[in-house]
């Protein structure tokens, strides 16, 4: 019998199958299914990890779950009906049986680990936008276009960023850099961008998420606006090493000329591609009397006159969630499937204040 209750689990370790798949794995007392999925290495679709975003759900097909939050504000009377739940919102009372839609069953994820980082460098990008550079206690893995969470003691609350370097596919890195937009308001990117120097510490822990590339022979679209360059940047520079050999459009959102950043990267990542490499600013607030010669207007429509066949390609897509949802919406009215686009909401305290802020 699929049963939710409200109240307190059994205090002792389940077993958690998920099915189709062949993978198991244990929950111990107090870890939600997916804290134990991500510890097994399994990558369990993840983005918020706080109840937000719906990208954890799954359906039960057997056992009993606590659940931490009232989920069914993101889940509608129909999923919930069907037994559907969020993993990083459920603890197991018994031992569950998932089905879980779109989970990848041979590809392993580094489990996410906690250390402590120490600022080496920093430098501005842009007017608003600021590279730190960290070097960890303890390495971490993660694949390219992942995050990690930062957070600064007495600064209540951790804020995630996506690694802005590739990683070798996966290796410990020990010098992890992250862009880091001000928000107005924020105070963990206010005291970044004004006050933290060199030799400050922060707590780091992840990776986290599922915003990674997808083994295949068809041509990339990718999208990005403001910060959101930097995941896209990190899964181009390990695809590139690995001599991955598909052709790349790279469309790339900002207001002015002064908010480009990354171009010589870009120059670089185009000499070393194998495939064709295209990298296509577009400026939707540069002054009519600019000497700018480029694309304007708003990078996900300047995207789609690009596109001669947007069913035949992948699209990974993160910034701005208005860029990424209107993104994705005229993909799919284009003909592209939902199961081919990737995308990276980055949500901060001006769209919503939840855990997945990025203040
Ligand atoms: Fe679980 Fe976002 S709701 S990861």
């Amino acid at each position: 019998m699929l049963k939710r209750i409200l109240g307190l689990g059994r205090a002792q370790a389940r077993t958690v199958s998920i099915e189709s798949t062949g993978l198991s794995f244990p929950v111990g007392p107090g870890e939600t299914v997916l804290e134990a999925a991500l510890r097994a290495g399994i990558a369990f679709p993840n983005k918020c990890r706080s109840g937000a975003c719906g990208t954890c759900r799954c359906t039960l097909r057997e056992g009993r779950v606590r659940e931490k939050v009232d989920t069914s504000y993101v889940l509608g009377a129909d999923d919930l009906q069907r037994g559907q739940i969020l993993a990083c919102q459920s603890l197991a009372c018994t031992d569950l049986r998932l089905a879980v839609e779109g989970l990848q069953p041979q590809q392993r994820i580094p489990a996410p680990r906690a250390t402590e980082g120490e600022i080496i460098a920093m430098r501005p990008l842009t007017a608003d936008i600021l590279e730190i550079r960290l070097r960890l206690q303890s390495p971490m893995p993660y694949l390219a276009g992942q995050y990690a969470e930062l957070a600064r003691k007495g600064i209540p609350g951790a804020r995630q960023y996506s690694f802005a370097r590739g990683s070798g596919d996966g290796h410990a890195v020990s010098e992890p850099c992250f862009f880091v937009r001000h928000v107005p308001g924020g105070r963990f990117t206010a005291w970044l961008h004004h006050q933290a120097v060199v030799g400050d510490c922060l707590s780091v822990q992840g990776p986290y998420g599922d915003f990674w590339l997808r083994d295949a022979m068809r041509p990339m679209l990718c999208v990005a606006g403001g910060s959101g360059m930097a995941p896209l940047r990190a899964m181009l520079e390990d695809a590139a090493e690995r001599q991955v050999e598909r052709d790349v459009l790279f469309c790339f959102g900002a207001r002015t000329e002064a908010d480009l950043y990354c171009l010589d990267d870009m120059k670089l990542l185009a000499s070393r591609w194998r495939g064709r490499f295209r990298f296509l600013p577009v400026l939707s607030e540069e002054p009519a009397e600019s000497d700018w010669q480029g694309r304007r207007g708003m990078v996900t429509a300047e995207m789609m006159s690009e596109l001669k066949d947007p069913a035949g390609m992948d699209a990974y897509l993160c910034g701005p969630p208005p860029m990424v949802d209107d993104g994705i919406a005229r993909l799919k009215a284009a003909g592209m499937a939902e199961a081919r686009i990737r995308f990276d909401r980055f949500l901060d305290a001006s769209h919503q204040p939840s855990a997945q802020a990025v203040p």
